[in-house]
């Protein structure tokens, strides 16, 4: 470092080295510095720009050095004339054009825009669609934006793609996604009202939220009923007689009665957990004679809004979940591909669920992630902090959108599990306004920091404002 305070900054002019033709350092002047996430033109190659992601500054603020990977624009075939990955010496080096950068990032359909590069207005950046085939986490602290931004992802899904998606909504907050708020007439209001979106809520008469609780596997059913095979073997056994048999069990009313006149004390016992937990009682969950969920989402409605919020017990949405969850499972050999939403989702998805329908959740969850991609089982999953959601979930993440992060702990964490994230990028998260995210992986062309577009639906439940005088 030393040897850095005889450097004359005025004698340094900003230059770049790439030995693969594929990672680079630039060094320069300090007041010539980039921040990570810019790009530079190397000069005379127009083929080619430097994408900085981490960018240091020596002790004495004199001299500055950034690395950072190669990128070519256009045609992708490099700057001209030279053959692919060779290497380069002491080029120099500019803050290149935004159009070079849009040429990169923008794609040809401004409808995939997410939102413009932070920085340059001009500067759209697009969803790259069909990467969306791949697991993402979506992550942010509380009122940075998360649901905002992803209602805008769903709805640049469902105006530019034809990819179905299933929402879990635990707020509320997807409820209005066949609504339009901004401008109703305009071109994509209105084709966006042309898409079928289905919203299911608990209390809505012509689209109730329901599913069928015959249709539950056998673990789903004893989840429900906090049964456990070998420890409550008697009952058990007596549940799995009773959908044995030819029992008509589509009038709730008639189960506690039907498994008492049995006269068998197994079932007796049985009849006395469903009572006690009252399970019979959760009207608005089970469908008995209404069309289940699993059914509506099997149609593939281009999207299906499941609005969890509309429950008052936690019970009441795991065993919906749970009962979706694992249907979509069971039919996974069909290989339709399908875009799982799920906001809150350290709801359905902690490390360590306190109760066995929540154990149930999180594993068929961490199921999907393991094995799901392949057969067009996609999760979105969104929350506040990594560690609220269980590691082997995240984990499988490809994509990732992360809005603003104060904690390093956090970041960190991201960091080690999204190594293809550059670290210079992760550090600004914890300067990121409302509505700015860092979305990487596969699903835009480079790791990118953007200010999300607004929205053409409006989103259900909105912060609560101070009351003034
Ligand atoms: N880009 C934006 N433009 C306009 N309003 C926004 C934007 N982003 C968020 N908001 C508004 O700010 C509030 C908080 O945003 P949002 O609900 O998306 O936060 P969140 O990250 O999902 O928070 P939580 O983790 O608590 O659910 C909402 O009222 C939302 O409508
Ligand atoms: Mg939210």
């Amino acid at each position: 470092m030393a040897a850095n305070l005889e450097v004359d900054p005025s004698a340094l002019t900003t230059r770049l080295d790439s030995p693969d033709g594929r990672s680079f350092v630039v060094r320069g002047p300090a007041s010539e510095r980039p921040m990570a996430g810019d790009y530079l033109e190397l000069e005379g190659e127009g083929g080619m720009l430097a994408f900085v992601e981490d960018v240091a500054v020596d002790a004495g603020d004199t001299v500055f050095s950034a690395t950072g990977t190669l990128v070519p624009v256009g045609d992708g075939s490099g700057a001209a004339g030279r053959p692919v990955d060779s290497a380069w010496h002491a080029v120099a080096v500019r803050t290149t054009h935004p159009d070079a950068v849009a040429r990169l990032l923008s794609g040809t359909d401004p409808e995939l825009h997410l939102g413009q590069l932070a920085g340059h207005d001009s500067v759209g950046v697009a969803l790259v669609p069909n990467r969306l085939n791949r697991h993402t986490f979506w992550c942010g602290q509380s009122g940075s934006g998360k649901t905002y931004a992803l209602g805008v992802l769903l709805e640049r899904i469902l105006l530019s793609t034809r990819l179905p998606m299933v929402v879990f909504d635990p707020n509320s907050d997807f409820v209005r996604l066949h609504e339009q708020a901004v401008a109703p007439a305009s071109d994509q209001a209105r084709a966006l009202r042309e898409r079928e979106v289905v919203i299911l809520r608990p209390d809505d008469a012509e689209s109730p939220l329901r599913v069928r609780f015959t249709e539950l596997t056998a673990r789903a059913k004893a989840a429900v009923l906090r049964l456990d095979p070998i420890v409550d073997r008697a009952e058990y056994n007596a549940l799995l007689r009773l959908f044995d048999s030819d029992f008509d069990t589509v009038d709730a009313e008639r189960i506690v009665p039907y498994l008492r006149s049995l006269g068998d004390p197994d079932a007796e016992a049985l009849a006395q957990r469903l009572e006690n937990l009252g399970v019979v009682e959760w009207r608005t969950t089970w469908a008995f004679g209404a069309t289940p969920a699993t059914e509506v989402i099997a149609g593939r409605p281009a999207a299906t809004v499941l609005d969890l919020g509309g429950y008052d017990r936690s019970e009441e949405q795991l065993a919906v979940a749970l009962a979706v969850l694992d249907d979509l499972w069971a039919r996974r050999g069909e290989r339709r591909p399908l875009l799982i939403v799920v906001d809150e989702a350290h709801n359905l998805c902690p490390p360590d669920p306190e109760t066995p329908l929540g154990v149930a959740v999180r594993d068929r969850l961490i199921q999907i992630a393991a094995e799901g991609r392949k057969y067009g089982l996609w999760l979105l999953l969104s929350t506040q902090r990594p560690s609220k959601v269980h590691p082997g979930i995240v984990s499988q993440c490809d994509n990732l959108t992360l809005m603003r992060m104060n904690s390093r702990d956090d970041l960190d964490q991201l960091a080690s599990v999204f190594g293809f994230v550059p670290r210079g990028l992760l550090a600004q998260a914890a300067r990121f306004r409302q509505g700015e995210a860092l979305l990487a992986g596969g699903f835009v062309t480079m790791p990118s920091i953007v200010r999300v577009r607004g929205r053409v639906t409006p989103q259900g439940g909105t912060d609560v404002p101070v009351p003034m005088p």
